[in-house]
C-alpha cells in the first residue's frame, strides 16, 4: 500500500498513516465506520470572498457520502478540498482542519499529487484524453510509476468500472467515440487504475440520461465495498437512493457583507435527512419549497 510521500524526509507522515487505510474486511452491521476525513473548521476564500463558513463533518469508510445543497452553496468548494483541488486555483485559499485519517492534508510537507493520486476525482462532464481508450486508463499508472502488467491494471480498472465488455474488442480505438455514458465509466476506470482509496464524484450523473446515470449509480454500490466516495449531487433522488449519509449545504447572506456564503446545515443518515430532518431548511430543500 503506498503512503503519501512529502517532500521533508524530516517530516515522516508516511510513519502516520496507517498501513493500509481501507480495512481488510467490510464492516458488518452495528461496527462503528472508519473515519477516513475529518474536517473541522474548515472555511474556504476566494481572493476576499470566503465562500465556505466554519464546515465540520466526518466521512466514513466505505460509505457514500452525498452533498446536496442549492447552486453556489460550496459543495464543489468543500469536496476540492478533500484532494487539495482548490490547490490548483491561483486566488483558493483553504483553512482549517482536514485530516485523511490521521494526516493533516494540508501540512506544508504533504505532496498534492500524492494526495490526488490516493484520493481521485471524477468530475461533472466526462473528460476523457484525445487518445485510445487503452491509453487513458494505462496514463495515471504510467505517470505514478507503478509497477506491474499494464495490460491487466487496464483490464481490472475496465472491469471494476463496468466497461470492459463493451470496450475490450476496441482498446486502442479513441475514447471520444464512445458514448457519454461509457465515457464517464472510462473517467472512473481511470480513476481507480491509481487504486485509490477514496473517490471523489462531482454531480458524476449531470451530463447523462436516466439509463446511464442508473449504471453509474449501480457501479457506485458495487464500488463501495473497496471505496469510500464522495458524491455532489443535485438529483435528490439519487443522493436518497445511493448515499448512506447526506450533508446539507446552503448559501446564505452574511449580515455585514451581503455576500452569500457557503454552510453545512445538517448532515446526518440519509434516511433521517430525508424522511426526517431537523432542520427547517434542509426541509424545505428537499421538499422542493426552496433551492
Ligand atoms: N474558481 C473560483 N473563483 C472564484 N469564486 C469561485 C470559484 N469557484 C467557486 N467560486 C464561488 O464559491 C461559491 C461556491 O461555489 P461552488 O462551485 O463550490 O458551489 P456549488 O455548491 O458546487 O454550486 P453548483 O451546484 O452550481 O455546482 C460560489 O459563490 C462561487 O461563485
Ligand atoms: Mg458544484
Amino acid at each position: 500500500m503506498s503512503s503519501l510521500e512529502v517532500n521533508n524526509p524530516k517530516v515522516s507522515m508516511s510513519d502516520q498513516l496507517p498501513s493500509s487505510p481501507v480495512s481488510e474486511t467490510p464492516p458488518t452491521a452495528g461496527d462503528k465506520p472508519e473515519t477516513v476525513f475529518t474536517v473541522r473548521d474548515l472555511n474556504v476564500y476566494y481572493g476576499d470572498f470566503r465562500a465556505v463558513v466554519d464546515v465540520g463533518l466526518e466521512v466514513y469508510e466505505r460509505e457514500i457520502t452525498a452533498f446536496i445543497g442549492p447552486s453556489g452553496c460550496g459543495k464543489s468548494t468543500v469536496l476540492r478540498c478533500f484532494n487539495r483541488m482548490n490547490d490548483l486555483i491561483d486566488i483558493a485559499r483553504v483553512e482549517g482542519q482536514l485530516l485523511f485519517h490521521d494526516i493533516d492534508l494540508y501540512h506544508p510537507d504533504v505532496d498534492p499529487v500524492a494526495v490526488r493520486r490516493r484520493i481521485g476525482m471524477v468530475f461533472h462532464k466526462p473528460n476523457p484524453f484525445p487518445k485510445s481508450i487503452f491509453d487513458n486508463v494505462a496514463f495515471g499508472p504510467k505517470i505514478a510509476g507503478m509497477g506491474g502488467d499494464l495490460d491487466e491494471i487496464v483490464e481490472t480498472s475496465l472491469k471494476g468500472a463496468g466497461l470492459w465488455d463493451e470496450v475490450k474488442d476496441r482498446l486502442d480505438k479513441s475514447a471520444l467515440g464512445l458514448s457519454g455514458g461509457q465515457q464517464q465509466r472510462l473517467c472512473i476506470a481511470r480513476a481507480i487504475a491509481v487504486q485509490p482509496d477514496v473517490l471523489l464524484m462531482d454531480e458524476p450523473c449531470s451530463a447523462l440520461d436516466p439509463i446511464a446515470t442508473g449504471t453509474i449509480e449501480e457501479l457506485m454500490r458495487e464500488m463501495k465495498s473497496q471505496y469510500t466516495i464522495v458524491i455532489v449531487t443535485h438529483n435528490m433522488q439519487q443522493a436518497a437512493r445511493v448515499s448512506d449519509r447526506t450533508a446539507f449545504f446552503t448559501a446564505e447572506a452574511d449580515e455585514a457583507t451581503g455576500q452569500r456564503r457557503g454552510k453545512l446545515v445538517e448532515y446526518d443518515d440519509t434516511g433521517l435527512i430525508f424522511s426526517n430532518p431537523n432542520d427547517e431548511r434542509t426541509e424545505a430543500y428537499i421538499t422542493g419549497r426552496f433551492g
